[in-house]
């Protein structure tokens, strides 16, 4: 990932200045890297964590230092209390939301006769249940605070989905299922919203170097074989989302709302079919 002061660099014209925004699961991998590129592009961030605080607390120590404004706040987001409590603690020092990310997320992967109900709700409840928890918070946020002179939009939600929500994957079952689930729970609640001016999105990452998928791409081998699946012929990594994060936060995209922004070089295009079928 790019150091705090390259990012800041990309953003001269504050496209989010004025704005609060909250990311969930912000201190590692693609969240991290939304909270960064966020912060970079004048937006106050808060960093939502389960554990490690003091990596959290990292994060947000190097967007000050780099001139911009952030804060760290615990949750599980699969838990209403804790959710409910984050958001008061958010609203609190923040004053309000202008932008939701959705994106805390977690594997737990195993055949389908292996799989346990313990693997199944802990994918569900953080991977789809959180975003619900979530939503409705912010949405509840932004219709009590109204318009503001930051945004053309009332509030802007973005849903961290997968390929996962249209590619099928044997062995992961919990975890393509809460993404086919989060494709449908950000659709319906672009179309509820819509009409107050909340816009509401997904990003669908492909493969991207972070810890989730480390085995993935941590040898020269696996990467080899995990760009058989990648057109583009890069593996992304978590700067490719920040960048994506902060334009569909942006009014650069204000007519843009119940759609999936697929960043994920071409892994929806099934590249086995380039020589097969
Ligand atoms: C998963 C990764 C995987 C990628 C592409 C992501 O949603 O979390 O583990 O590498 O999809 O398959």
């Amino acid at each position: 990932m790019s150091t705090q002061s390259e990012i800041v660099a990309l953003y001269p014209y504050k496209p989010l200045a004025g704005q609060k925004a909250l990311v969930t699961g912000a201190n590692s991998g693609i969240g991290e890297a939304v909270a960064r590129h966020l912060a970079a592009a004048g937006a106050a961030v808060a960093i939502n964590y389960v554990v490690h605080p003091e990596v959290a607390q990292a994060i947000a120590d190097d967007i000050i230092a780099s001139g911009g404004e952030a804060m760290i706040t615990a949750a599980n987001v699969g838990s209403e209390p804790e959710v409910l409590a984050m958001f008061g603690e958010v609203l609190t020092k923040f004053g309000t939301l202008d932008i939701l990310v959705n994106n805390a997320g977690l594997q737990r992967d195993a055949p389908l006769t292996e799989m346990t109900i313990e693997q199944w709700n802990t994918v569900i409840s953080v991977n789809l249940t959180g975003e619900f928890l979530c939503s409705r918070e912010a949405v509840r946020e932004f219709l009590r605070r109204g318009p503001t002179p930051h945004s053309s939009a009332l509030g802007k939600i973005i849903h961290m989905s997968s390929v996962h929500e249209v590619i099928p994957w044997a062995g992961h079952v919990n975890y393509a299922a809460s993404k086919g689930g989060v494709n449908m729970l950000m659709k319906s609640i672009a179309q509820e919203v819509g009409k107050h001016k909340i816009r509401v999105n997904s990003i669908a990452p492909g493969a991207i170097k972070t810890p989730i998928n480390v085995g993935a791409w941590s040898t020269p081998e696996a990467e080899a074989k995990l760009l058989e699946l990648i057109p583009y012929d890069r593996v992304g990594i978590a700067d490719d989302i920040g960048k994506a994060a902060v334009w569909l936060s942006s009014d650069a995209s204000d007519y843009i709302t119940g759609t999936s922004l697929f960043v994920d070089g071409g892994m929806t295009l099934y590249e086995g079919f380039a020589t097969n079928g």
